[in-house]
């Protein structure tokens, strides 16, 4: 079978309007702008509005994205929803995000990798167009994170915020898209991020809400040394991997929670830090959404062009981590649309199912229609014979009749 791609041909963001500054939170919580910004890089983050759901922001970049790749919402053939926040706990919100999107039947579900689930999300996407089983998934990361913030807790009041981010895959022949990866978990570190109630192991109850376990908590010095540690290096591997030397790599587009993160991985590796996106200082940390719409700004902003090479870095809850290369080339040459629309060997695939398909019922129809005339025939053939004797039997009596009469 042809090797395939997964292009990305769309890409979209969405955060709400309402801004929570550095300064709004010196009035709420023990802090300074000065704190945050030396500490964080981050001076401002978007809150969604009470009735503004994760959902809600994720169908807005969905629709940017979908529009971008020129792609019908009808024309998805799965719908991956990265978050840690969805609107309801069942169903997904992949689900929900199907039905408003129109995308009619269309499979969905939601992974849960912490702020790493879209890059989780953007790999097995991948998978799923690679092995051939579908030509177009769309990929979202959004989260309405400000609803699991404690505001009378500095560590995290201070960091997270709203948004969502969308990318659109399509099947491709040319080598693009994802190009290596590298994906790890270290669950001994499930504490170092993490909501205390609210799930099976500590249900709601009312000492749940009074201990505000219900709130997300981070012990951020864990989480700086992990990912100081496993990042730099998972960086390294995936872009040998790639098979790519580290001067093509034009670009990186790691997670947006700290700038004190993002500014000692590119020391480490030695990378131009002006060919590193940033845009924590107006987001905050949006969790599972900060990587793509991180790359969709600065796919907005030109920071990035046709045939660049990109590293992508996700860490976050779990401890969870996710490292990916790809190759940036949004623009589907004629010819592919033909292998989206024509060639396609699932296509085929189907086309064969559906003859077996059609030659089995075929084959039912002729063996049920043999059985039927075989058993008619069991009780027709001895009621004709039956039959005949009887008329044979008349026409001798009549004959004997006639002859009796004469004589
Ligand atoms: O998506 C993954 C998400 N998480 C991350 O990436 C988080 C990674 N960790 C971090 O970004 C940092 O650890 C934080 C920003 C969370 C904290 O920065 P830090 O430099 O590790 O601060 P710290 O906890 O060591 O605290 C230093 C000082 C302490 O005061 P003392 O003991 O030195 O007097 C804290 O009490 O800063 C104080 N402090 C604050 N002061 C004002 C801690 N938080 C605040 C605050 N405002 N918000």
């Amino acid at each position: 079978m042809t090797q395939r791609y997964a292009r990305i041909t769309g890409w979209g963001k969405y955060v709400p309007a309402r801004r929570l500054t550095n300064y709004d939170l010196e009035q709420i919580v023990d802090t300074t702008d000065e704190w945050i910004t030396s500490h964080t890089g981050i001076r401002e983050r978007r809150i969604a509005e009470p009735n503004e759901t994760t959902v809600d922001m994720a169908l807005h970049a969905s629709r940017i994205a979908l529009e971008r790749a020129q792609v019908q919402p009808e024309e998805l053939d799965l719908i991956i929803f990265a978050t840690s926040s969805p609107d309801y706990f069942v169903p997904a919100a992949a689900s929900l995000l199907q039905n408003r999107l129109g995308a009619a039947g269309v499979p969905a579900f939601d992974l849960s990798a912490g702020c790493t689930g879209s890059i989780y999300a953007l790999v097995t996407a991948t998978q799923f167009v690679q092995t051939g089983a579908y030509r177009r998934v769309l990929v979202v990361g959004a989260e309405k994170i400000s609803a699991g913030i404690d505001y009378t807790d500095r560590n995290t009041a201070i960091m997270f915020g709203d948004g969502a981010g969308a990318l659109m895959l399509e099947a491709s022949n040319s080598p693009t898209g994802l190009l290596s990866f590298e994906l790890g978990s270290d669950g001994a570190l499930w504490d170092a991020l993490y909501c205390p109630g609210g799930g099976s192991a500590n249900p709601f109850s009312e000492k749940v809400l009074a201990n505000r376990e219900q709130y997300l908590r981070m012990d951020g010095k864990r989480v700086f040394k992990f990912t100081a540690k496993t990042v730099t290096r998972s960086i390294q591997n995936v872009v040998e991997s790639s098979g790519l030397p580290f001067s093509e790599i034009d670009y990186m587009v790691p997670h947006q929670s700290n700038v004190r993160i993002i500014e000692l991985l590119t020391s480490r590796l030695k990378f131009d830090p002006d060919k590193v996106m940033v845009n924590l200082d107006r987001y905050g940390n949006t969790s599972a959404a900060a990587i793509p719409m991180a790359l969709a700004d600065a796919a907005d902003q030109g920071k990035i062009a046709e045939g660049d090479h990109i590293v992508l870095a996700g860490f976050g809850a779990g401890m969870t981590w996710g490292t990916a290369v790809i190759h940036w080339e949004p623009t589907k040459p004629s010819e592919e649309q033909a292998i989206l629309v024509e060639n396609w060997p699932i296509r085929e695939a189907l086309q064969l199912q559906a003859n077996k398909v059609r030659a089995a019922v075929w084959s039912a129809q002729v063996t049920a229609r043999t059985k039927a005339q075989e058993a008619s025939m069991s009780v027709m053939v001895p009621f004709y014979t039956w039959q005949r004797k009887r008329k044979k039997a008349k026409a001798q009596q009549d004959e004997e009749n006639t002859d009796q009469q004469q004589g």
